[in-house]
């Protein structure tokens, strides 16, 4: 039999597959492919990836012969029982020491479960964030790698000249261990899905408020992408709205108002409610897509529920406009706040050891999220890669301090005129609670405490003999109830 010449096999000839493996191609390695449906492999080989030096393999068994020991093999089909099944039916012609890359959008406890699983039978798994939909795969995506460690220096040539580069840097580097690639590709889909939110709810705010026309709103975006949002969704954004429908009419306004989601922004918004962190604005933009799957109750609601009169606005419209982008910036800046919070929090919880900056870097190229943003996260996690929050950083703060009044407009006008700003909203209840010494949960825990006798603890400074410092408390409020207090615990 001829030696193996394969440098990485890849299962899944789907859209990311193909590209992926012209992309590997394209950097020097030798890709071999296969596809459960062979058929497809004749296709590929014939068409895509004809007078390239992929390899085609019609079986699992070929694949593995194909390749070069520790074999690599990536992984591109839907997430869940399929991945399994495929590494199952790789294992019985694998060596100890060979790779199993798992780069669809699974869940993070899953490539934690199958990190262990495959360990423990020798073998090295890798769960691998990929971003960047089909054009990043074919020309540099980001990459997020994490599972065992000891598979990084295997992979690590083959991953980081396949990913997008800035300044010459890769958009790729070892995540952590276990599932912690996957659950970074989660948070990464999260705070995607609050920047695309943002950016629907700055539309909306100039079509509904300012009474704006798709291309007037377009020239908006383009400018704002020369500034501190620049970013490939602000790009696109103005590019969706400049495409015309046949008829001449913005195609986006034929567009059903009615969101899908696959699942990765409501894992995010569990994960944080699990861990305890306020993630307000992912959350807000998982829920606006549910209410934008309402459409039948809305329009029966729009004709028995009336907002405001509408008023023109009479105010100066380039000063509101710009107050616009300091409200997107400052939710954008409070949306990264909160899922490096997130991220910080597991990380602890999981004993991972993530590096932010590491995280931002890769975040900066090839991804959806993309932006110049990214690069000034990357700085301030390099200055000090114990961070608490990005608000603690000058620049951030700074940043947050400046755009504050215009955001406070813009939130206060999208109010007055019945505008819903779900993100926006969220993101300044987030900066104003996140910067009280004082909230309001003494309330709360009076009120628990009256109901329940779930007893609280004193503010610092307030003790005396009767409420005592680092105690457990619980006052007879009515006098009628007894002296009994019931257990503390978290659900
Ligand atoms: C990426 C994207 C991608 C995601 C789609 C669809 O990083 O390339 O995050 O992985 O699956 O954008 O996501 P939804 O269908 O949930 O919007």
């Amino acid at each position: 039999m001829a030696a193996p010449v394969g440098d990485i096999g890849l299962i899944g000839l789907a859209v990311m597959g193909q590209n992926l493996i012209l992309n590997m191609n394209d950097k020097g390695f030798t890709v071999v492919a296969y596809n459960r449906t062979t058929s497809k492999v004749d296709h590929f080989l014939a068409n895509e990836a004809k007078g390239t030096k992929v390899v085609g393999a019609w079986s699992i068994e070929e694949l593995c012969a194909k390749l070069k020991r520790p074999r690599k093999i990536i992984l591109l089909v839907k997430a869940g029982p399929a991945v399994d099944s495929f590494i199952e039916q790789l294992i019985p012609h694998l060596e100890p020491g060979d790779i199993i890359i798992d780069g669809g959008n699974s869940h993070y406890p899953d490539s934690i479960r199958r990190t262990k699983e495959l360990e423990a039978k020798g073998f090295l798994f890798v769960g691998s964030g990929v971003s960047g939909g089909e054009e990043g795969a074919r020309h540099g995506p980001s990459l997020m790698p994490g599972g065992s460690p000891a598979a990084w220096p295997a992979i690590k040539e083959i991953f980081q000249k396949t990913a997008a580069q800035v300044n010459g840097e890769p958009c790729c580097d070892w995540v952590g261990e276990t599932g912690a690639g996957h659950y970074v590709k989660m948070v990464h889909n999260g705070i995607e899905y609050g920047d695309m939110q943002l950016i629907a709810e700055a539309y909306d705010i100039l079509k509904r408020g300012l009474g704006l026309h798709e291309d007037e709103i377009a020239d908006i975006f383009t400018t704002w992408n020369k500034g501190v949002l620049d970013s490939f969704l602000i790009e696109i954004t103005a590019n969706i709205l400049r495409f015309k429908d046949d008829d001449g009419e913005p195609l986006v306004t034929k567009i059903l108002d009615q969101a899908g989601q696959k699942g990765t922004g409501k894992w995010t918004a569990i994960a944080a409610l699990d861990a305890g962190m306020p993630v307000t604005l992912i959350g807000e933009a998982v829920f606006a897509r549910c209410l934008s799957g309402l459409k039948e109750e809305r329009i029966r609601a729009s004709k028995v529920i009336a907002g405001p009169q509408k008023e023109a606005f009479k105010g100066d419209k380039k000063q509101f406009i710009d107050d616009l982008e300091q409200a997107l910036y400052a939710s954008k800046i409070m949306s990264y706040t909160q899922g490096f919070m997130l991220m910080r929090e597991t990380a602890k919880e999981l004993n991972w050891n993530l590096n932010y900056a590491g995280i931002a870097r890769m975040w900066r190229g090839g991804c959806i999220i993309k932006s110049v943003f990214l690069g000034d996260i990357t700085s301030a996690y390099q200055k000090n890669q114990n961070l608490e929050s990005l608000l603690f950083d000058d620049f951030f703060n700074k940043a947050a301090h400046k755009a504050q009044p215009g955001w406070r407009r813009i939130v206060a006008q999208a109010v007055l005129w019945g505008i819903p700003t779900p993100a926006f909203s969220t993101a300044l209840a987030f900066f104003d609670g996140y910067r009280s010494e004082i909230v309001p949960a003494n309330i709360l825990q009076a009120q628990r405490d009256y109901f329940g006798a779930h007893t609280f603890k004193v503010l610092l400074g307030k003790e005396n003999a009767k409420l005592k410092a680092g105690q457990d408390i619980h006052i007879n409020w009515t006098g009628r109830g007894g002296s009994v207090s019931a257990s503390t615990y978290s659900a």
